[in-house]
Parts: structure tokens; C-alpha cells; sequence
């Protein structure tokens, strides 16, 4: 096939890959830069970051590419009105909003002439979204690593999204080589997003043990948590998975307050940090896709990006 641009509301980006926002601090800029290096786009995950933290980031990834840079925040975190202005006051490329999304995100959007473009993973929330102002939807199937909004594999809801709406429509979910680009392209999508398989970049800010329990996972090794934002989240089954899922567990770490809504189950924030810092397994919680057994070593963005382009090529 060949390898089709991806426009979104005046962007375009000669491939049409999105390297997923992945919290908490897994895509820093060093990951955002080198993915956006490669005619790709690159996204900064500012969930769990201040305004300044994340501002610091733009910066840094804007010194390191002159490529397209976005910033993806989960709509349920408390200072999300917050990091989305200040990604926008850093002149950020577009702002993608993971789990949720709310009409004043759109009018800031229109404001400041940013594309916003929210994680919707049914049709209803497409069209809602684009009558709201989305410059796109990235459309995410229950293979995706993180908070998910659905149990449908991604290429049973992708054909009523693309006739739903006439924005740019970028698949997720499960996508980890250039043929599954090609078949998600042919179904109606304008481009793709990706997490996993960056997460397990060279350039990842993840840590080498966080790295390598992707690499060692195998078919079986995926999970469904019930996260405190009140979705299901795709993790690697741990002793802090197996921990959480005990009847009577109480977690005793001091709250902050960094969701809007919390079940007070467990805190994410911490469990995201310490799987980030390759913390122990009873202590971190590991998001990944549910194809995270077909990474099977570390790679540089632009080898991950080379490899995807032949395949797409062959396709
Ligand atoms: C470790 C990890 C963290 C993630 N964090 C976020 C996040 O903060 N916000 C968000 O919208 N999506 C998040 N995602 C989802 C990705 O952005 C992307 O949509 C998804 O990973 C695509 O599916 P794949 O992992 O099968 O490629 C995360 C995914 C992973 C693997």
C-alpha cells in the first residue's frame, strides 16, 4: 500500500502513525521527539504531571524535533483543565483527551486554534464529539493497553465511526506491525495510534525493568484491573494485580486528591509511578495492550518505525 499522509485540521504528518499518550511518564518528550523525527506524531502524556512539569517537557521535545507534537491528558484526573491550557499556552501541535472528554475542552481548542481530539470507543461519542468541535477521534478497541472504554475489538467499532463521521478517524488498539496499519487504513481509518509498542522503545522514559517485563510476557499474561476512575484497565497480571484483587484490600497511600472521582480502592497515580521507575512488582501497576507478547525486544523508534513502514509497503 502506499503509505497515505495523515491530516488532522490543517497538520499533516507524512506517516499517519500516533505514538499513544502513555502516563505516567512513559511518553516524555524524548519518545514524543523521536517518533515525531520519524514524519510521525509524537504525544507527550501530561496525566500526573504539573502544568510547569509538563510545560517543560513541550519545551524539551521542542528543542529535540521540529516534527508534530501533541500532549494527551485523561480527562479524569483533577488538573486536567490545567495541563490542557498549559499545553496550549506552549503552542502544543493538538491535544488528545483519554477516557472522557467535555464541551469547554473544545471552545479552549477553538480559541487557541489547536486541534482537540478526544478517545471515543463507540459512534455515539464520535458523532457527540464532532458536533462539539473534535478535529478527529482516535477510536479505541478493547485491545488497547491503559483505560478502556468498551469490550469490543477495535475493528468492529472503527466501520460505524468512519460512517458515522466526517473527521479524521485514527484507529487503536492491538496495532503492533505495518499489515495491521494496512487493515485498519483499508477499514476507514486515516491513521493509527499505537502504545505498546513504543512503551518498549528505546526512547520509552519507562525504566529497562518495566521494558523488560514486556518483553518477557507471554499470551496469557494480560489482565483486566478495576481502576479507581471507575473503567476497566489492560495491565500485566503482578503481585500488585493479584494484591488489589484480594477481598478486604485497603490501600494506606495518603491521598492528594489527583482524580476528579476515586473509589479509593488503590492509588493509580503511585502504582503508575512505581511501574514507570521499574518499581516492585507488589507496588506497580503495568498498562499494556493485550498484544504485548509479540514485543519481543527493545528497539529504537526509528527501526520500530522502518520495520512498520516495509511491512505497510508489502501490504
Ligand atoms: C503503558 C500505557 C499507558 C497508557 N496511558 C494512557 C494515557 O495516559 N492516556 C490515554 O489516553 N491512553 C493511554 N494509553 C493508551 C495509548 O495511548 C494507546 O491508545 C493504546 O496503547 C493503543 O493500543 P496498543 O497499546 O495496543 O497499541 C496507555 C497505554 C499504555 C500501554
Amino acid at each position: 500500500m502506499n503509505i497515505p499522509k495523515l491530516n488532522i485540521a490543517g497538520l499533516t504528518a507524512a506517516l499517519p502513525i500516533i505514538q499513544g499518550g502513555m502516563a505516567v511518564r512513559i511518553s516524555t518528550s524524548g519518545l514524543a521527539a523521536a517518533v515525531a523525527n520519524e514524519q510521525g506524531i509524537g504525544v507527550i502524556a501530561g496525566t500526573g504531571m504539573t502544568p510547569d512539569e509538563l510545560k517543560k517537557e513541550i519545551r524539551l521535545a521542542r528543542r529535540l524535533s521540529d516534527g508534530i507534537i501533541g500532549v494527551n491528558v485523561l480527562f479524569a484526573v483533577s488538573n486536567f483543565a490545567e495541563l490542557v491550557k498549559a499545553a496550549i499556552a506552549e503552542k502544543i501541535d493538538l491535544v488528545i483527551s483519554g477516557a472522557g472528554f467535555s464541551r469547554d475542552m473544545f471552545g479552549w481548542g477553538r480559541e487557541s486554534h489547536t486541534p482537540i481530539v478526544p478517545v471515543v470507543s463507540t459512534d455515539r461519542l464520535a458523532i457527540l464529539a464532532e458536533k462539539m468541535g473534535a478535529a478527529a477521534v482516535v477510536v479505541e478497541g478493547k485491545e488497547a493497553g491503559g483505560h478502556l472504554g468498551t469490550d469490543q475489538p477495535m475493528v468492529d467499532i472503527l466501520p460505524a465511526v468512519r460512517r458515522a463521521v466526517s473527521i479524521p478517524v485514527i484507529a487503536a488498539g492491538g496495532i503492533m506491525d505495518g499489515y495491521e496499519i494496512a487493515r485498519a487504513i483499508r477499514l476507514g481509518a486515516d491513521g493509527v495510534q499505537m502504545g505498546t509498542r513504543f512503551a518498549a522503545s528505546l526512547e520509552s522514559n519507562a525504566s529497562d525493568s518495566f521494558k523488560q517485563q514486556y518483553v518477557a510476557a507471554g499470551p496469557g499474561d494480560v489482565t483486566l484491573i478495576h481502576s479507581p476512575v471507575g473503567l476497566p484497565g489492560q495491565a500485566l497480571r503482578n503481585g500488585f494485580v493479584e494484591m488489589i484483587e484480594k477481598a478486604g484490600f485497603k490501600d494506606l497511600t495518603p491521598c492528594d486528591q489527583c482524580l476528579k472521582r476515586c473509589n479509593h480502592v488503590f492509588c493509580i497515580m503511585n502504582a503508575l509511578i512505581n511501574a514507570c521507575r521499574g518499581g516492585q512488582a507488589e507496588k506497580a501497576l503495568v498498562f499494556c495492550g493485550d498484544q504485548v507478547h509479540r514485543v519481543s525486544e527493545i528497539l529504537p523508534v526509528r527501526e520500530i518505525i522502518s520495520r512498520l513502514k516495509q511491512e505497510l509497503a508489502l501490504a
